[in-house]
């Protein structure tokens, strides 16, 4: 070995040169490598959530050149035997980690070639650590995926249930954060249905580039050993087979679109998360938080604070940061594989660990959620918010939009003079702007009348919600049947 790995730290505590056969550095090296830098250059701090995957694709591994007969059986036998023991030793909490083996893949075989031997020192034959880092990494993502993807189908069931509670609750529209149109809540909710069910669909893409096996491509130019790269494929359950060696190695694309796909999804959440800390606050109160999603201050005893949204808001910067982060550490690196990519991993898994816990947060934040629908209807009655009704009520009535356009601005700057909302404005008043408006018209003004007209698919009508939800509905539950499953 040439790398680091064959240098661990030993020698004699008052620095005098080690014999040859006490020394635990290879022949390479005339010193140990420096305290510090080891500190510096372990991973293993953070490299070891890798260890059910190391030992997974370690077993695979063995088996193949087993199977192809550069391992005999008995060594075989006893690399399984003594990885089975490690990987009950880490299980049991009892494993003991040594920042001196710097990571997760040197901890686990030292430890292995202590219980088993010679035999565990043949097991890194056909193999580079720089193959085995990656096939960890992309073993260990699949399985966060499929978290992920559960994780995201869990917050879209109860968004769902309540958009079918409120498929005909009325709500104001905002656009440039004005009153804009009326709409009814459970389209608005379903809007974050569809944004999740993009994420998840992003997702399922990244993950059938992420199950794909680098292992064979060894250091970087493959082995002059006879191994059998689609066997260990189909044992890991990986669908393809990296096809070049230099790329197996030094490819983290597979990362920067998990990354990317997590970012995306907590930035959606971020809004989801800025909508309920307006419609909890007193200008709005269009909803209340559940008492265990919400905290009080330490100074204003009235205070009830919704941190979870806020956080979650918050948080949505690390997944940004994180995917720049690890575009940058791949940006420019020469091929094949350099220790720049060490520094991919604390990136992903915080993105995985944060995109999971919010979106359990509000899984569980949401139907514990109560809808305050009279503040909701009754803000969707200011900023003459059915004023768009009106001008298209005139066009069906024969008058050009933009014609019908400047008088409703008309109408409205009259109703502002006279105190007034729109729909309150007297017929005769209405008629001196456009006078062929008839007393039909105040029902195209409520709210429940602006919204039961945009009755086309992708509108806001309860009657084209409704059977949104029901729609949505087939799909949670035939998802949940397995019939819609993510591929292996
Ligand atoms: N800990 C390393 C990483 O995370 C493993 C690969 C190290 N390879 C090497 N040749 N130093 O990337």
């Amino acid at each position: 070995m040439t790398d680091s790995a064959s240098r661990r730290p030993a020698g004699s505590p008052d620095g005098s040169p080690l014999h040859d056969k006490d020394r635990a550095w290879s022949g390479r090296f005339t010193e140990p490598v420096a305290q510090f830098v080891l500190q510096y250059t372990a991973s293993i701090g953070f490299d070891r959530r890798l260890a059910h995957a190391d030992i997974q694709a370690s077993l695979a591994h063995a088996s193949m050149l087993a199977a192809v007969g550069v391992l005999d059986a008995q060594d075989l036998t006893r690399i399984e035997q003594g990885l089975r023991q490690v990987l009950a030793e880490i299980d049991a909490g009892t494993f003991r980690w040594q920042v001196a083996l710097e990571d997760v893949h040197l901890n686990v075989e030292a430890r292995l070639t202590e219980l088993v031997g010679d035999s565990g020192k043949r097991l890194h034959t056909a193999r580079s650590r720089n193959d085995q880092v990656v096939t960890d990494l992309r073993l260990y993502l699949r399985g966060e995926v499929d978290r992920l993807l559960e994780g995201i189908d869990a917050l879209q069931r109860p968004l769902l249930a309540l958009a079918a509670a409120n498929t005909d609750t009325v709500m104001p529209g905002y656009t440039h954060m004005q009153v804009a149109q009326p709409v009814t809540f459970g389209h608005h909710l379903l809007a974050y249905v569809e944004m999740l069910e993009r994420d998840r669909e992003r997702l399922i893409e990244a993950r059938r580039r992420v199950n794909c096996l680098p292992l064979g491509a060894a250091a970087l130019a493959g082995t002059t050993f006879p191994i059998d790269r689609e066997r260990v494929a189909r044992e890991l359950g990986f669908e393809q087979v990296c096809r070049n060696s230099i790329d197996a190695v030094s490819d983290r694309d597979f990362a920067v679109e998990v990354c990317s796909a997590g970012a995306l999804a907590m930035v959606h959440l971020s809004r989801l998360a800025e909508e309920l800390v307006l419609w909890v606050s007193p200008g709005f109160r269009f909803v209340e938080l559940p008492d265990r999603f919400t905290t009080g201050s330490s100074m204003m005893p009235q205070k009830r604070n919704p941190d979870v949204a806020e956080l979650a808001r918050g948080k949505s910067g690390r997944a940004i940061g994180n995917l720049v982060a690890l575009l940058t550490v791949i940006k420019a690196q020469p091929l094949a594989y350099n220790k720049d990519n060490q520094e991919d991993k604390e990136a992903l898994f915080d993105t995985i660990d944060t995109l999971r816990a919010t979106l359990r947060a509000f899984a569980e934040m949401l139907p514990g959620m109560r809808v305050d629908r009279d503040a909701m209807r009754l803000a969707a009655l200011q900023g003459h918010c059915t004023a768009t009704d009106l001008a298209e009520y005139l066009v069906r009535r024969g008058m050009a939009f933009r014609d019908a356009h400047e008088a409703v601005a008309r109408a409205v700057r009259r109703a502002d003079e006279l105190g007034c909302a729109l729909p309150d404005l007297p017929l005769q008043e209405l008629q001196a702007f456009a006078p062929n408006v008839g007393p039909d018209v105040f029902a195209v003004l409520t709210p429940e009348g602006s919204v039961a007209a945009r009755n086309h698919l992708g509108g806001t009508a309860p009657s084209q919600v409704a059977t949104q939800v029901r729609l949505w509905q087939k799909t949670l539950d035939q998802r949940a049947s397995g019939s819609a499953a993510a591929p292996e």
